[in-house]
């Protein structure tokens, strides 16, 4: 695992003001364990509140439109976000590709908009279990990865990659910890190639999909995990923290 592992909490449509007082006992939390860096993408509508309430962890959001500003309703842009306290922003969800069809290109202009205004951007990409089944997740894995990250100078000191197998999120089915190591060897092959070897070296990895306390010391020992990204089972304190503090203790050992 990461020397600092990143764990990462996606409350995707969940969170009303209510919910702030999780992410204040996450926050109270996080300050006992700075082994971890702890995070949380609370819906837009939280982001300011949340970045108020919760001083130590990292705030995020769950995507972003890649246009600076413009004739877009309802969307929102990677400066707005940072004016309203976000330090990243996780782009190309399965959830998104799925529910607003979009494509690798879409990701990675989201991603390079990220990047243009000072932020860190999550890349998430997996595959579905029809195409693991055919034998396709590395080669599928690789095209999204070729596609949706974002190029430049300096793209990858501010960029994470999050694999989410689309069929083990939210599913409480996880791959087998070879299946993991296998995939993490072969995205961070693809980094290398893409960036080099020392800025692809230094790209972390997190998996997701179905990730709970039970479950997260052979998901995190895996092979080049460096952390995870978290739905359910971050949107209580509790269950949150269970993981996180898993993740502390495999630190110290
Ligand atoms: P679950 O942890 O609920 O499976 O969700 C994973 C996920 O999609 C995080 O982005």
């Amino acid at each position: 695992m990461a020397v600092r592992p990143y764990i990462v909490g996606n409350w995707k449509m969940h969170g009303t003001r209510a919910m702030l007082s999780e992410a204040r006992a996450i926050d109270r939390a996080a300050e006992r364990l700075m082994k971890v860096e702890v995070a949380l993408a609370p819906p837009f509508t939280l982001i300011h509140a949340t970045r108020k309430e919760a001083g130590l962890i990292g705030v995020g959001s769950q995507d972003c439109h890649a246009a600076e500003g413009g004739a877009h309703t309802g969307d929102i842009s990677a400066a707005m976000l940072k004016d309203s306290g976000a330090g990243f922003v996780i782009v190309g969800h399965s959830e998104r590709r799925a529910d607003h069809g979009e494509k690798d290109a879409d990701v990675r202009a989201k991603a390079e908009s990220v990047l243009a205004v000072g932020m860190s951007v999550i890349v998430c990409v997996g595959e579905t279990e029809e195409q693991r089944d055919a034998g396709k997740a590395e080669s599928v894995v690789a095209r999204q990865l070729k596609g949706s990250l974002p190029a430049g100078d300096g793209a990858a000191e501010k960029l994470t990659v999050a694999y989410e197998p689309v069929w083990a999120i939210g599913t409480g089915r996880t791959p087998t910890v070879d299946d993991v190591s296998a995939m993490h060897r072969s995205i961070r092959q693809v980094l290398v190639d893409l960036f080099g070897d020392e800025a692809g070296a230094k790209v972390r990895i997190l998996y997701g999909g179905s990730v709970k306390a039970e479950n997260a010391a052979e998901l995190l020992a895996a092979d080049d995990v460096g952390g995870a990204l978290v739905g359910g089972a971050s949107l209580t304190a509790e269950a949150f923290l269970g993981i996180i503090a898993v993740a502390a203790e495999m630190q110290e050992n």
